[in-house]
C-alpha cells in the first residue's frame, strides 16, 4: 500500500513537473553602470527574450565599480551561468575576470564597450572611433563657420571626456583627435579636457570648475548626452554636442539645450539574439560594430516621437508579458490542484479498495476460524438432540411395556437398551433430568395416576397393578411426586 501511494505522489510529481516551461539557460548580465542608456539596453534585452522562452537572464549593476564588477563576474562563474554577457566599466580593470569567464568555458558576448584581448566570445558594439570622427567633423564644421564670422582664433573646444579607463572615452577622444588632425586646421582648434566620468552632475561640476579659471569655450562637446546636458546646465549659452541619441538627449536638442548628438546604438535585441545563437550552437556574427550617425535639431523631433512610442510600445510589452505570466502561474497553480485532487481522490480509492480488500479477508478468516466450527458445533447439537430424542422415545416405550412387570429394575431397563449401567444412568439423565429408578417410578405413577381416573381400580389394586411394594408406599410416592394423596380427586 505505502508503495502505491509513493508511486503515486512520484508520478504527480513528475506531472507538474516536466511540462512547466522552465527556462533552460541562465545568463548572466554584468552592467557597468544603470543610466538611461543601459535601461534601453536592458529593456531591449528583456523584449528580445521574450522570443526564447528557454533562456533567462540575471542581472548585476557594478555601479561605476570596477572591483564590484570583477566579483560579480566572479559569482557568475560560481553559479556556472550558461552565458555572460558584460558591459565592462573601464577596460584593463574588468578584462581579468572576463578572461577568467572565459577561460571557464562560459560563453561572454562583450557589449558596447571592448576589452583588450581577444579571450570573448562575440562582441556587438558601437563604433566610438566613428563617434570621435563624427565629434570632430561637428567642432571643424563649427570652427570653420565661426571663422568667417568673427575671425576669431584659436577656436577653444572643450571636450567633457567619459571614464578615462572605458573604451569609449579613449576612442572617442582619438576619434575626435584625429579627426580635427586630418581635418588640417593648422593648429587652429584647441581642444581642451575635463573629466565628466559620464555622468551629468561630474560634467556640470567639472564645466563649472572649467569657467572658473579659463575664458568661454566656442563649444562643448560631451562624450555623452547626459554630460552634455550637465555642461549645457552651466554654460547655456554655447553650442553643445552629445553621444547617444537616445530620449534625454533628443529631448534636449529639441528643446534648444544641445545643438546635436552622435547616436550610439545600445541593440540589447541582437546581443540577446547573438546570446541565442551561441546557446542553441547556430553560427553567429563575432565581432559586430554599430553605426553611428549625427543628430540635428532637424532629425531630432522625430526620432524623439519614435522613441517614445517605442517606449511606450516596449511599456505595453512589459505589461503584457506580466499579465501574461501571472495567468501562467495561475493556470499551473489551477493544474496543480488539478492534479493533487486527482491524486488525491485516486489515493482514496486506494486505500477504500485495500480496507474493504482487508475487511474481506478477515470475515473470511473469521468465518472459517469462528462461525464454520460453530455451525458444525449447533449441526453436531442438532444432531445429538435428535438422538436423544430417539433414545427418550424408545425409553419410555421399554419402560411403559414393562410397568406391570416387577422385573423392570435398572438392570432390566439396561440390558433392554443395551446399555451398561452407567451409560443408562447417564443417558436417561440426560434426556429425562432424573436418574433411571426415578423415571420408572414417574411412569408408574403417571400411569397408576391415569387408572385412578379413568378405571374403577381402588389405590390397592393401582399399587399393586403396577409393582408397589405396598399401597402405604405407593401412596407415600404419589403424594410426593403430585402434591396430594391418591385418593383426593
Ligand atoms: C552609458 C554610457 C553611454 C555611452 C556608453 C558608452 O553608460 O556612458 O552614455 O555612450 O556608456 O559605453
Amino acid at each position: 500500500m505505502r508503495n502505491i501511494i509513493s508511486t503515486i505522489c512520484i508520478l504527480a510529481v513528475l506531472l507538474t513537473g516536466c511540462s512547466t516551461r522552465q527556462p533552460q539557460y541562465r545568463i548572466g548580465v554584468s552592467q557597468c553602470l544603470d543610466d538611461a542608456w543601459r535601461q534601453k539596453m536592458n529593456y531591449e534585452m528583456e523584449r528580445e527574450l521574450l522570443l526564447h522562452p528557454d533562456m533567462t537572464i540575471s542581472r548585476r549593476i557594478a555601479y561605476g565599480s570596477n572591483e564590484l564588477q570583477c566579483a560579480q563576474i566572479d559569482s557568475f562563474i560560481c553559479e556556472h551561468v550558461d552565458l555572460l554577457i558584460v558591459s565592462p566599466n573601464e577596460a584593463e580593470q574588468v578584462q581579468p575576470a572576463v578572461t577568467r569567464a572565459y577561460r571557464a568555458g562560459i560563453p561572454v558576448i562583450v557589449a558596447d564597450r571592448r576589452v583588450p584581448g581577444d579571450e570573448w566570445t562575440a562582441f556587438i558594439g558601437g563604433d566610438n572611433y566613428k563617434v570621435g570622427r563624427l565629434m570632430a567633423q561637428w567642432v571643424t564644421g563649427k570652427a570653420k563657420s565661426e571663422r568667417l564670422k568673427a575671425k576669431r582664433e584659436p577656436f577653444v573646444v572643450l571636450e567633457v571626456a567619459g571614464l578615462p579607463g572605458s573604451t569609449p572615452a579613449t576612442l572617442r577622444h582619438r576619434g575626435m583627435m584625429e579627426g580635427i588632425e586630418a581635418a588640417d586646421t593648422k593648429g587652429c582648434i584647441v581642444v581642451e579636457s575635463v573629466m565628466g566620468r559620464w555622468y551629468k552632475e561630474n560634467a556640470y561640476e567639472a564645466v563649472s570648475a572649467y569657467l572658473e579659471t579659463h575664458p568661454l569655450p566656442d563649444a562643448i562637446v560631451a562624450h555623452n548626452d547626459l554630460m552634455a546636458i550637465g555642461a549645457a546646465e552651466a554654460v547655456p549659452s554655447i553650442p553643445i554636442m552629445g553621444v547617444d541619441g537616445i530620449h534625454p538627449g533628443l529631448q534636449a536638442i529639441v528643446d534648444g539645450k544641445i545643438e546635436c548628438s552622435a547616436t550610439y546604438s545600445s541593440r540589447g535585441d541582437m546581443i540577446i539574439d547573438a546570446a541565442a545563437r551561441i546557446l542553441h550552437n547556430e553560427s553567429y556574427v563575432r565581432d559586430t560594430v554599430l553605426e553611428t550617425t549625427l543628430v540635428d535639431r532637424i532629425a531630432a523631433y522625430p526620432m524623439l516621437k519614435q522613441d517614445e512610442a517605442i517606449t511606450r510600445d516596449l511599456e505595453t510589452l512589459h505589461i503584457v508579458q506580466t499579465q501574461s505570466e501571472s495567468k501562467w502561474k495561475q493556470l499551473q497553480f489551477d493544474r496543480f490542484m488539478l492534479i493533487l485532487s486527482v491524486v488525491f481522490f485516486f489515493t482514496l480509492f486506494i486505500i477504500t479498495l485495500g480496507y474493504i480488500f482487508i475487511k474481506q479477508r478477515k470475515i473470511q478468516t473469521e468465518i472459517k476460524h469462528d462461525i464454520i466450527p460453530q455451525l458444525e458445533n449447533m449441526q453436531e447439537a442438532i444432531q445429538l438432540s435428535k438422538k436423544d430424542e430417539a433414545f427418550a422415545e424408545r425409553l419410555r416405550q421399554v419402560v411403559d411395556d414393562y410397568l406391570k412387570d416387577p422385573n423392570l429394575t435398572v438392570e432390566f431397563l439396561g440390558g433392554k437398551l443395551q446399555l451398561s449401567r452407567t451409560q443408562l444412568f447417564r443417558r436417561v439423565k440426560a434426556v429425562a433430568g432424573k436418574g433411571p429408578l426415578d423415571y420408572i417410578r414417574e411412569r408408574r405413577l403417571l400411569r397408576a395416576d391415569e387408572l385412578l381416573r379413568t378405571t374403577d381400580m381402588t389405590i390397592q389394586q393401582v399399587a399393586l397393578e403396577l409393582c408397589f411394594s405396598s399401597p402405604g408406599y405407593f401412596t407415600k410416592c404419589y403424594k410426593e411426586y403430585f402434591g396430594h394423596l391418591p385418593s383426593v380427586r
